[in-house]
Protein backbone atom coordinates (compact mmCIF):
# COMPACT_ATOMS: atom_id res chain seq x y z
CA UNK A 1 0.00 0.00 0.00
CA UNK A 2 2.83 2.41 0.84
CA UNK A 3 4.38 4.93 -1.71
CA UNK A 4 8.13 4.93 -1.50
CA UNK A 5 8.35 8.17 -2.60
CA UNK A 6 5.68 10.18 -0.22
CA UNK A 7 7.44 7.84 2.49
CA UNK A 8 10.83 9.49 1.63
CA UNK A 9 9.14 12.91 1.29
CA UNK A 10 7.79 13.06 4.92
CA UNK A 11 11.12 12.18 6.70
CA UNK A 12 12.52 14.51 8.61
CA UNK A 13 9.46 16.70 9.29
CA UNK A 14 8.01 17.63 12.56
CA UNK A 15 5.35 15.23 14.48
CA UNK A 16 2.13 17.41 12.87
CA UNK A 17 3.43 17.89 9.89
CA UNK A 18 4.20 13.40 9.71
CA UNK A 19 0.39 13.32 11.20
CA UNK A 20 -1.11 15.30 8.48
CA UNK A 21 1.59 13.62 5.66
CA UNK A 22 0.14 10.18 7.09
CA UNK A 23 -3.04 10.81 6.42
CA UNK A 24 -2.56 12.27 2.96
CA UNK A 25 -0.26 9.29 2.48
CA UNK A 26 -3.30 6.87 3.21
CA UNK A 27 -5.87 8.95 1.50
CA UNK A 28 -3.69 8.61 -1.21
CA UNK A 29 -2.47 4.71 -1.10
CA UNK A 30 -6.25 4.21 -1.26
CA UNK A 31 -6.23 6.17 -4.42
CA UNK A 32 -3.72 4.07 -6.09
CA UNK A 33 -5.38 1.28 -4.48
CA UNK A 34 -8.52 2.41 -6.12
CA UNK A 35 -6.45 2.39 -9.06
CA UNK A 36 -5.29 -0.90 -9.29
CA UNK A 37 -9.07 -2.07 -8.36
CA UNK A 38 -10.26 0.30 -11.43
CA UNK A 39 -13.12 1.60 -9.26
CA UNK A 40 -16.64 2.38 -10.43
CA UNK A 41 -18.22 5.99 -9.51
CA UNK A 42 -20.61 4.59 -7.09
CA UNK A 43 -17.90 2.73 -5.29
CA UNK A 44 -15.77 5.50 -5.38
CA UNK A 45 -18.42 7.89 -3.59
CA UNK A 46 -18.93 5.42 -1.14
CA UNK A 47 -15.27 5.34 -0.37
CA UNK A 48 -14.68 8.96 0.32
CA UNK A 49 -17.66 9.33 2.29
CA UNK A 50 -16.28 6.37 4.82
CA UNK A 51 -12.63 8.06 4.56
CA UNK A 52 -13.80 11.33 5.59
CA UNK A 53 -16.20 9.80 8.22
CA UNK A 54 -19.50 11.71 6.60
CA UNK A 55 -20.83 8.10 5.51
CA UNK A 56 -23.96 7.39 6.95
CA UNK A 57 -23.86 3.70 9.24
CA UNK A 58 -27.07 1.20 10.00
CA UNK A 59 -25.98 -0.82 12.65
CA UNK A 60 -28.66 -3.73 12.43
CA UNK A 61 -29.46 -5.67 15.63
CA UNK A 62 -28.09 -3.35 18.84
CA UNK A 63 -26.50 -6.32 21.44
CA UNK A 64 -23.59 -7.13 23.28
CA UNK A 65 -22.23 -6.16 19.84
CA UNK A 66 -24.15 -3.81 17.57
CA UNK A 67 -24.34 -1.53 20.38
CA UNK A 68 -21.04 -0.86 21.37
CA UNK A 69 -20.15 -1.07 17.86
CA UNK A 70 -22.69 2.01 17.08
CA UNK A 71 -21.02 3.99 19.91
CA UNK A 72 -17.58 4.05 18.22
CA UNK A 73 -19.39 4.59 14.85
CA UNK A 74 -21.07 7.77 16.52
CA UNK A 75 -18.01 8.73 18.64
CA UNK A 76 -16.22 8.81 15.28
CA UNK A 77 -18.09 11.09 13.63
CA UNK A 78 -20.03 8.52 11.46
CA UNK A 79 -23.77 9.26 11.18
CA UNK A 80 -25.71 6.11 12.89
CA UNK A 81 -28.59 4.41 12.45
CA UNK A 82 -29.02 1.38 14.87
CA UNK A 83 -31.66 -1.04 13.71
CA UNK A 84 -33.61 -3.41 16.09
CA UNK A 85 -36.60 -5.48 15.70
CA UNK A 86 -37.00 -4.87 19.74
CA UNK A 87 -39.24 -2.01 20.32
CA UNK A 88 -37.98 -1.90 24.08
CA UNK A 89 -34.34 -1.59 23.16
CA UNK A 90 -34.87 1.01 20.54
CA UNK A 91 -37.26 3.26 23.10
CA UNK A 92 -34.49 2.50 25.42
CA UNK A 93 -31.95 4.01 23.41
CA UNK A 94 -34.24 7.13 22.17
CA UNK A 95 -34.90 8.00 25.79
CA UNK A 96 -30.76 7.91 26.42
CA UNK A 97 -31.09 4.57 28.22
CA UNK A 98 -28.39 2.11 28.75
CA UNK A 99 -29.84 -1.89 28.86
CA UNK A 100 -26.06 -3.04 28.78
CA UNK A 101 -24.29 -3.04 32.25
CA UNK A 102 -20.88 -2.02 31.02
CA UNK A 103 -22.17 0.94 29.04
CA UNK A 104 -23.32 4.05 30.52
CA UNK A 105 -26.35 6.05 29.94
CA UNK A 106 -23.96 9.06 29.56
CA UNK A 107 -22.45 6.77 26.37
CA UNK A 108 -25.74 6.53 24.78
CA UNK A 109 -26.28 10.65 25.70
CA UNK A 110 -23.17 11.29 24.21
CA UNK A 111 -23.84 9.32 20.81
CA UNK A 112 -27.29 10.83 20.46
CA UNK A 113 -25.75 14.08 20.83
CA UNK A 114 -23.84 13.70 17.69
CA UNK A 115 -26.45 11.78 15.85
CA UNK A 116 -26.92 8.60 16.56
CA UNK A 117 -30.57 7.39 16.24
CA UNK A 118 -32.20 4.31 16.67
CA UNK A 119 -35.27 2.12 14.78
CA UNK A 120 -37.60 -0.60 14.15
CA UNK A 121 -38.23 0.93 10.59
CA UNK A 122 -36.05 -0.56 7.94
CA UNK A 123 -37.21 1.59 5.40
CA UNK A 124 -34.35 3.66 6.81
CA UNK A 125 -31.64 1.57 5.61
CA UNK A 126 -32.21 2.64 2.27
CA UNK A 127 -30.42 6.41 3.55
CA UNK A 128 -27.15 4.25 4.73
CA UNK A 129 -24.02 3.95 2.84
CA UNK A 130 -22.90 0.37 4.67
CA UNK A 131 -25.02 -1.64 6.97
CA UNK A 132 -23.49 -3.55 9.47
CA UNK A 133 -25.56 -6.54 10.47
CA UNK A 134 -24.76 -7.68 14.09
CA UNK A 135 -27.72 -10.63 14.86
CA UNK A 136 -27.37 -13.73 17.03
CA UNK A 137 -26.35 -17.10 15.81
CA UNK A 138 -26.80 -19.37 18.22
CA UNK A 139 -27.69 -23.09 17.91
CA UNK A 140 -30.96 -25.07 17.57
CA UNK A 141 -32.32 -28.06 20.50
CA UNK A 142 -30.38 -30.21 18.67
CA UNK A 143 -26.56 -28.64 18.84
CA UNK A 144 -26.54 -27.47 14.55
CA UNK A 145 -26.40 -23.82 13.44
CA UNK A 146 -29.52 -21.53 13.91
CA UNK A 147 -29.28 -19.01 10.74
CA UNK A 148 -32.52 -18.00 10.90
CA UNK A 149 -31.67 -14.67 12.98
CA UNK A 150 -29.22 -14.26 9.55
CA UNK A 151 -31.60 -15.14 6.91
CA UNK A 152 -34.56 -12.86 8.81
CA UNK A 153 -32.49 -9.61 8.85
CA UNK A 154 -31.20 -10.24 5.13
CA UNK A 155 -35.10 -10.31 3.93
CA UNK A 156 -35.79 -7.53 6.08
CA UNK A 157 -32.78 -5.73 4.29
CA UNK A 158 -33.36 -7.13 0.63
CA UNK A 159 -35.88 -4.42 -0.28
CA UNK A 160 -34.12 -1.68 1.12
CA UNK A 161 -30.53 -2.01 -0.49
CA UNK A 162 -29.29 0.63 -2.97
CA UNK A 163 -27.02 0.71 -5.67
CA UNK A 164 -23.05 1.05 -4.18
CA UNK A 165 -24.40 0.21 -0.56
CA UNK A 166 -21.47 -2.09 1.60
CA UNK A 167 -23.46 -4.82 3.87
CA UNK A 168 -21.11 -6.50 6.05
CA UNK A 169 -22.26 -9.78 7.91
CA UNK A 170 -20.25 -9.48 11.63
CA UNK A 171 -22.44 -12.54 12.81
CA UNK A 172 -20.08 -15.42 13.63
CA UNK A 173 -20.54 -18.08 11.61
CA UNK A 174 -19.26 -21.23 9.40
CA UNK A 175 -17.10 -20.27 6.08
CA UNK A 176 -19.41 -19.93 3.45
CA UNK A 177 -22.59 -18.29 5.15
CA UNK A 178 -21.80 -14.62 3.59
CA UNK A 179 -21.43 -16.35 -0.18
CA UNK A 180 -23.87 -19.35 0.37
CA UNK A 181 -27.23 -17.78 2.68
CA UNK A 182 -26.92 -13.75 2.62
CA UNK A 183 -26.07 -12.92 -0.70
CA UNK A 184 -28.88 -15.40 -2.23
CA UNK A 185 -31.39 -13.65 -0.24
CA UNK A 186 -30.26 -10.01 -0.13
CA UNK A 187 -30.38 -10.95 -4.21
CA UNK A 188 -33.38 -12.38 -4.37
CA UNK A 189 -35.88 -9.94 -2.06
CA UNK A 190 -34.43 -7.39 -4.17
CA UNK A 191 -36.58 -5.07 -5.81
CA UNK A 192 -34.47 -3.17 -8.05
CA UNK A 193 -32.83 -6.59 -9.11
CA UNK A 194 -29.32 -5.69 -7.71
CA UNK A 195 -26.51 -7.69 -7.50
CA UNK A 196 -23.55 -8.24 -5.39
CA UNK A 197 -20.76 -7.04 -7.21
CA UNK A 198 -18.93 -10.63 -8.49
CA UNK A 199 -15.38 -11.19 -8.28
CA UNK A 200 -13.69 -9.91 -11.58
CA UNK A 201 -14.78 -7.09 -13.69
CA UNK A 202 -16.30 -4.18 -11.77
CA UNK A 203 -19.73 -3.23 -12.42
CA UNK A 204 -20.39 0.50 -13.72
CA UNK A 205 -23.89 0.26 -12.08
CA UNK A 206 -26.74 -2.30 -10.78
CA UNK A 207 -24.15 -3.62 -7.77
CA UNK A 208 -24.00 -3.54 -3.71
CA UNK A 209 -20.85 -4.90 -2.15
CA UNK A 210 -20.56 -7.11 0.48
CA UNK A 211 -18.06 -8.14 3.26
CA UNK A 212 -17.32 -10.23 6.00
CA UNK A 213 -16.00 -8.73 9.75
CA UNK A 214 -15.81 -10.80 12.39
CA UNK A 215 -16.23 -9.48 16.11
CA UNK A 216 -13.82 -9.78 18.76
CA UNK A 217 -15.31 -8.32 21.88
CA UNK A 218 -14.03 -10.03 24.52
CA UNK A 219 -16.67 -8.89 27.50
CA UNK A 220 -15.02 -7.62 30.69
CA UNK A 221 -11.65 -7.61 29.32
CA UNK A 222 -9.92 -4.12 30.19
CA UNK A 223 -6.57 -4.97 29.29
CA UNK A 224 -6.90 -3.53 25.96
CA UNK A 225 -9.12 -1.50 24.61
CA UNK A 226 -11.35 -2.07 21.64
CA UNK A 227 -10.23 0.15 19.21
CA UNK A 228 -6.77 -1.75 19.36
CA UNK A 229 -8.32 -4.93 18.03
CA UNK A 230 -7.22 -5.26 14.75
CA UNK A 231 -10.64 -5.54 12.63
CA UNK A 232 -10.31 -8.58 10.37
CA UNK A 233 -11.99 -7.92 6.67
CA UNK A 234 -12.71 -10.16 4.01
CA UNK A 235 -14.56 -8.67 0.90
CA UNK A 236 -16.84 -10.95 -1.24
CA UNK A 237 -14.49 -9.40 -4.09
CA UNK A 238 -11.62 -6.63 -3.44
CA UNK A 239 -13.42 -3.52 -3.86
CA UNK A 240 -16.18 -4.96 -0.69
CA UNK A 241 -12.81 -5.39 0.76
CA UNK A 242 -11.81 -2.05 0.69
CA UNK A 243 -14.86 -0.06 1.09
CA UNK A 244 -15.16 -2.41 4.58
CA UNK A 245 -11.56 -2.13 5.84
CA UNK A 246 -11.77 1.97 5.06
CA UNK A 247 -15.14 1.73 7.29
CA UNK A 248 -13.65 -0.11 10.12
CA UNK A 249 -10.01 1.86 10.19
CA UNK A 250 -12.27 4.98 10.85
CA UNK A 251 -12.94 3.17 14.29
CA UNK A 252 -10.22 0.66 14.81
CA UNK A 253 -6.52 0.90 14.82
CA UNK A 254 -5.84 -1.65 12.32
CA UNK A 255 -8.16 -3.81 9.38
CA UNK A 256 -6.22 -6.85 8.46
CA UNK A 257 -7.24 -7.39 4.77
CA UNK A 258 -8.25 -11.06 3.91
CA UNK A 259 -8.35 -12.78 0.38
CA UNK A 260 -12.25 -13.83 0.82
CA UNK A 261 -15.47 -13.93 3.11
CA UNK A 262 -14.50 -17.37 3.61
CA UNK A 263 -11.04 -16.92 5.42
CA UNK A 264 -12.69 -14.21 7.72
CA UNK A 265 -15.55 -16.48 8.20
CA UNK A 266 -13.19 -18.89 9.46
CA UNK A 267 -10.53 -16.96 10.97
CA UNK A 268 -13.08 -15.87 13.82
CA UNK A 269 -13.80 -20.02 14.31
CA UNK A 270 -10.15 -20.63 14.38
CA UNK A 271 -9.98 -18.14 17.53
CA UNK A 272 -12.48 -19.19 19.33
CA UNK A 273 -11.96 -23.48 18.63
CA UNK A 274 -8.45 -22.29 19.67
CA UNK A 275 -9.59 -21.09 23.26
CA UNK A 276 -12.06 -23.83 23.82
CA UNK A 277 -9.30 -27.00 22.85
CA UNK A 278 -7.27 -25.36 25.53
CA UNK A 279 -9.92 -24.87 28.27
CA UNK A 280 -10.92 -28.33 28.10
CA UNK A 281 -7.10 -29.38 28.04
CA UNK A 282 -6.68 -27.74 31.04
CA UNK A 283 -10.03 -28.67 32.59
CA UNK A 284 -9.10 -32.27 32.28
CA UNK A 285 -6.08 -31.96 33.30
CA UNK A 286 -7.45 -30.21 36.78
CA UNK A 287 -9.62 -33.15 37.33
CA UNK A 288 -6.30 -35.44 37.17
CA UNK A 289 -4.75 -32.73 39.40
CA UNK A 290 -7.32 -33.00 41.79
CA UNK A 291 -6.55 -36.58 42.41
CA UNK A 292 -3.08 -36.49 42.10
CA UNK A 293 -3.08 -33.72 44.77
CA UNK A 294 -1.55 -31.14 42.41
CA UNK A 295 -2.74 -27.49 42.06
CA UNK A 296 -3.69 -26.60 38.82
CA UNK A 297 -3.54 -23.01 39.09
CA UNK A 298 -0.62 -23.29 40.50
CA UNK A 299 0.94 -25.15 37.81
CA UNK A 300 -0.35 -22.73 35.28
CA UNK A 301 0.75 -19.83 36.52
CA UNK A 302 4.19 -21.49 36.51
CA UNK A 303 3.87 -22.56 32.74
CA UNK A 304 3.08 -19.16 32.20
CA UNK A 305 6.36 -17.96 32.88
CA UNK A 306 7.66 -19.39 30.24
CA UNK A 307 8.72 -16.45 27.60
CA UNK A 308 7.04 -18.36 24.50
CA UNK A 309 5.33 -21.01 23.24
CA UNK A 310 3.07 -21.38 26.23
CA UNK A 311 -0.31 -19.16 26.30
CA UNK A 312 -2.06 -19.67 29.67
CA UNK A 313 -5.80 -20.96 29.67
CA UNK A 314 -7.82 -21.65 33.10
CA UNK A 315 -9.64 -24.13 33.90
CA UNK A 316 -13.78 -23.42 35.71
CA UNK A 317 -17.45 -24.89 35.74
CA UNK A 318 -18.11 -24.80 32.22
CA UNK A 319 -18.37 -23.01 29.39
CA UNK A 320 -20.19 -20.01 28.91
CA UNK A 321 -21.21 -16.84 26.76
CA UNK A 322 -22.48 -16.62 22.74
CA UNK A 323 -19.25 -17.89 21.49
CA UNK A 324 -16.90 -20.27 22.71
CA UNK A 325 -19.65 -23.09 23.65
CA UNK A 326 -21.46 -22.78 20.34
CA UNK A 327 -19.44 -21.61 17.70
CA UNK A 328 -16.81 -24.42 16.99
CA UNK A 329 -20.18 -26.37 16.46
CA UNK A 330 -20.84 -24.32 13.16
CA UNK A 331 -17.68 -25.57 11.76
CA UNK A 332 -18.23 -29.07 13.05
CA UNK A 333 -21.93 -28.92 11.68
CA UNK A 334 -20.42 -27.66 8.28
CA UNK A 335 -17.58 -30.27 8.39
CA UNK A 336 -20.04 -33.21 7.60
CA UNK A 337 -20.74 -31.82 4.11
CA UNK A 338 -17.14 -32.41 3.37
CA UNK A 339 -17.33 -35.88 5.38
CA UNK A 340 -15.36 -34.83 7.11
CA UNK A 341 -14.97 -35.16 11.53
CA UNK A 342 -13.55 -32.55 13.52
CA UNK A 343 -12.40 -34.44 16.36
CA UNK A 344 -10.52 -31.96 18.13
CA UNK A 345 -13.74 -29.71 18.52
CA UNK A 346 -16.36 -33.35 19.58
CA UNK A 347 -13.90 -34.08 22.58
CA UNK A 348 -12.95 -30.87 23.73
CA UNK A 349 -16.77 -30.10 23.75
CA UNK A 350 -17.39 -33.64 25.61
CA UNK A 351 -14.81 -32.51 27.83
CA UNK A 352 -16.49 -28.77 28.92
CA UNK A 353 -19.79 -29.72 28.94
CA UNK A 354 -18.93 -32.48 32.15
CA UNK A 355 -17.75 -29.84 33.55
CA UNK A 356 -21.32 -28.68 35.45
CA UNK A 357 -22.06 -32.41 36.37
CA UNK A 358 -18.31 -32.35 38.22
CA UNK A 359 -19.38 -29.53 40.08
CA UNK A 360 -22.26 -31.39 41.46
CA UNK A 361 -20.71 -33.74 42.41
CA UNK A 362 -17.90 -31.55 44.29
CA UNK A 363 -20.61 -29.81 46.04
CA UNK A 364 -21.77 -33.62 47.08
CA UNK A 365 -18.50 -34.48 47.94
CA UNK A 366 -18.22 -31.73 49.98
CA UNK A 367 -21.59 -31.64 51.98
CA UNK A 368 -20.63 -35.28 52.43
CA UNK A 369 -17.40 -34.42 54.62
CA UNK A 370 -20.24 -32.53 56.84
CA UNK A 371 -22.07 -35.81 57.29
CA UNK A 372 -24.62 -34.04 54.96
CA UNK A 373 -26.86 -35.18 52.10
CA UNK A 374 -27.52 -33.25 49.00
CA UNK A 375 -31.36 -33.95 49.10
CA UNK A 376 -32.53 -31.14 51.28
CA UNK A 377 -28.92 -28.82 51.70
CA UNK A 378 -29.34 -24.94 51.30
CA UNK A 379 -26.65 -24.20 48.87
CA UNK A 380 -25.76 -20.71 47.74
CA UNK A 381 -24.55 -19.59 44.97
CA UNK A 382 -22.00 -16.91 44.33
CA UNK A 383 -22.40 -15.80 40.76
CA UNK A 384 -24.94 -16.14 37.71
CA UNK A 385 -22.43 -14.42 35.03
CA UNK A 386 -20.76 -16.77 32.44
CA UNK A 387 -17.98 -14.74 33.20
CA UNK A 388 -16.46 -12.30 36.21
CA UNK A 389 -17.83 -8.79 36.17
CA UNK A 390 -20.49 -9.10 32.72
CA UNK A 391 -23.58 -8.80 33.13
CA UNK A 392 -24.58 -11.87 30.73
CA UNK A 393 -26.10 -15.22 31.52
CA UNK A 394 -26.02 -16.42 28.26
CA UNK A 395 -25.04 -20.95 28.44
CA UNK A 396 -23.95 -19.67 31.66
CA UNK A 397 -22.55 -23.18 33.45
CA UNK A 398 -24.30 -21.79 36.50
CA UNK A 399 -28.17 -22.43 35.27
CA UNK A 400 -27.01 -26.22 34.12
CA UNK A 401 -25.64 -26.83 37.64
CA UNK A 402 -28.72 -24.73 39.77
CA UNK A 403 -30.72 -27.67 37.26
CA UNK A 404 -28.30 -30.43 38.78
CA UNK A 405 -28.50 -29.63 42.38
CA UNK A 406 -32.12 -28.88 42.38
CA UNK A 407 -32.53 -32.38 40.79
CA UNK A 408 -30.82 -34.20 43.46
CA UNK A 409 -33.22 -32.44 45.90
CA UNK A 410 -31.09 -29.50 47.33
CA UNK A 411 -32.36 -25.78 47.66
CA UNK A 412 -30.85 -23.51 46.36
CA UNK A 413 -30.35 -19.73 45.93
CA UNK A 414 -27.93 -17.20 44.60
CA UNK A 415 -26.19 -13.84 44.39
CA UNK A 416 -24.87 -12.03 41.98
CA UNK A 417 -24.70 -8.14 41.98
CA UNK A 418 -24.82 -8.04 38.46
CA UNK A 419 -28.31 -9.84 38.22
CA UNK A 420 -31.01 -8.76 40.90
CA UNK A 421 -33.19 -11.56 38.97
CA UNK A 422 -32.91 -14.07 36.85
CA UNK A 423 -36.56 -14.84 34.73
CA UNK A 424 -36.63 -16.94 31.81
CA UNK A 425 -34.16 -17.16 29.22
CA UNK A 426 -34.03 -19.97 25.64
CA UNK A 427 -32.95 -22.87 27.94
CA UNK A 428 -34.14 -21.74 31.51
CA UNK A 429 -37.31 -20.73 33.78
CA UNK A 430 -35.95 -19.85 37.39
CA UNK A 431 -37.67 -17.09 38.47
CA UNK A 432 -35.35 -16.12 41.12
CA UNK A 433 -34.00 -12.98 42.63
CA UNK A 434 -30.44 -12.42 44.11
CA UNK A 435 -30.17 -13.13 48.06
CA UNK A 436 -28.58 -10.63 49.96
CA UNK A 437 -25.34 -11.65 50.96
CA UNK A 438 -25.49 -12.26 54.79
CA UNK A 439 -25.65 -14.92 57.46
CA UNK A 440 -23.27 -17.11 55.21
CA UNK A 441 -23.30 -19.58 57.97
CA UNK A 442 -26.99 -20.46 57.53
CA UNK A 443 -26.19 -22.29 54.21
CA UNK A 444 -24.93 -25.65 53.70
CA UNK A 445 -22.03 -24.53 51.16
CA UNK A 446 -21.20 -21.71 49.38
CA UNK A 447 -20.31 -22.43 45.58
CA UNK A 448 -18.41 -19.97 44.01
CA UNK A 449 -19.38 -20.42 40.34
CA UNK A 450 -18.23 -16.62 39.14
CA UNK A 451 -14.96 -14.84 41.15
CA UNK A 452 -16.45 -11.23 40.26
CA UNK A 453 -13.84 -8.55 41.93
CA UNK A 454 -16.55 -7.37 44.09
CA UNK A 455 -16.42 -10.17 46.72
CA UNK A 456 -14.62 -10.28 49.74
CA UNK A 457 -13.52 -14.26 49.16
CA UNK A 458 -11.59 -13.95 52.84
CA UNK A 459 -14.88 -12.93 54.89
CA UNK A 460 -17.04 -15.18 52.44
CA UNK A 461 -14.57 -18.19 53.42
CA UNK A 462 -14.35 -17.04 57.11
CA UNK A 463 -18.35 -16.99 57.56
CA UNK A 464 -19.47 -20.17 55.49
CA UNK A 465 -19.41 -23.34 56.67
CA UNK A 466 -18.12 -25.06 53.60
CA UNK A 467 -17.11 -22.93 50.51
CA UNK A 468 -16.72 -25.05 46.99
CA UNK A 469 -14.75 -23.20 44.81
CA UNK A 470 -14.75 -23.47 40.85
CA UNK A 471 -12.77 -20.61 39.66
CA UNK A 472 -9.79 -20.62 42.22
CA UNK A 473 -11.16 -17.00 43.84
CA UNK A 474 -9.95 -18.21 46.82
CA UNK A 475 -6.21 -18.20 46.08
CA UNK A 476 -3.68 -17.30 48.62
CA UNK A 477 -6.60 -18.49 51.75
CA UNK A 478 -5.88 -20.89 53.46
CA UNK A 479 -8.67 -22.65 55.04
CA UNK A 480 -9.75 -26.27 55.30
CA UNK A 481 -13.50 -25.29 54.84
CA UNK A 482 -12.42 -24.51 51.17
CA UNK A 483 -12.84 -27.17 48.17
CA UNK A 484 -11.09 -26.46 45.13
CA UNK A 485 -13.01 -28.03 42.66
N1 LIG B 1 -21.43 -11.03 22.74
C1 LIG B 1 -20.17 -11.19 22.40
O1 LIG B 1 -19.29 -11.00 23.21
C2 LIG B 1 -19.78 -11.58 20.99
C3 LIG B 1 -18.41 -11.57 20.67
C4 LIG B 1 -18.02 -11.90 19.37
C5 LIG B 1 -18.99 -12.25 18.43
N2 LIG B 1 -20.31 -12.26 18.77
C6 LIG B 1 -21.27 -12.59 17.72
O2 LIG B 1 -21.99 -11.43 17.34
C7 LIG B 1 -23.33 -11.75 16.99
C8 LIG B 1 -24.31 -10.95 17.82
O3 LIG B 1 -24.13 -11.30 19.18
P1 LIG B 1 -24.67 -10.41 20.37
O4 LIG B 1 -23.98 -10.91 21.58
O5 LIG B 1 -24.57 -8.95 20.06
O6 LIG B 1 -26.21 -10.83 20.37
P2 LIG B 1 -27.42 -10.13 21.19
O7 LIG B 1 -28.44 -11.16 21.38
O8 LIG B 1 -26.86 -9.39 22.37
O9 LIG B 1 -27.96 -9.02 20.20
C9 LIG B 1 -28.55 -9.31 18.99
C10 LIG B 1 -29.59 -8.25 18.68
O10 LIG B 1 -30.12 -8.55 17.39
C11 LIG B 1 -31.51 -8.24 17.42
N3 LIG B 1 -32.16 -8.95 16.33
C12 LIG B 1 -32.46 -10.25 16.21
N4 LIG B 1 -33.06 -10.50 15.04
C13 LIG B 1 -33.13 -9.32 14.38
C14 LIG B 1 -33.63 -8.92 13.12
N5 LIG B 1 -34.20 -9.79 12.28
N6 LIG B 1 -33.53 -7.62 12.79
C15 LIG B 1 -32.97 -6.72 13.63
N7 LIG B 1 -32.49 -7.04 14.83
C16 LIG B 1 -32.55 -8.33 15.20
C17 LIG B 1 -31.94 -8.69 18.80
O11 LIG B 1 -33.16 -8.08 19.17
C18 LIG B 1 -30.76 -8.21 19.65
O12 LIG B 1 -30.95 -6.90 20.12
C19 LIG B 1 -23.45 -13.26 17.18
O13 LIG B 1 -23.21 -13.90 15.98
C20 LIG B 1 -22.33 -13.57 18.15
O14 LIG B 1 -21.87 -14.90 18.01
C21 LIG B 1 -20.72 -11.92 20.02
Amino acid sequence: MSNPSQAKSSQGKSSKTKTSKAKTSKAKSIQANSGKLNLPRIARQRLARLEARTARIGVIGLGYVGLPLSLLLAEAGFKVTGFDIDAKKVDDLEAGRSYIFRIEAKEIKAARAKGFTATTEFARLSDQDAIILCVPTPLTAHHEPDLSFVENTAKAVAPWIREGQLVVLESTTYPGTTEELLIPVLEAGNTQGLKAQAKGAAAEHGVFYVAFSPEREDPGNVTVARRDIPKVVGGHEAIATELAATLYEGIFTRAVRVSSTRVAEMTKLLENIYRCVNIALVNELKILSLRMGVDIWEVIDAAATKPFGFQPFYPGPGLGGHCIPIDPFYLSWKAKEYDFNTRFIELAGEVNEAMPAHVAQSVAQALNTQKKAMNGARILMLGMAYKKDIDDLRESPSLTVIELLREQGAEVLYNDPYFPAVGRGRHYNLNMRSTPLENLEQYDCVLIMTDHTDYDYAAIVDLSRIVVDTRNATKGIASEKIVRC
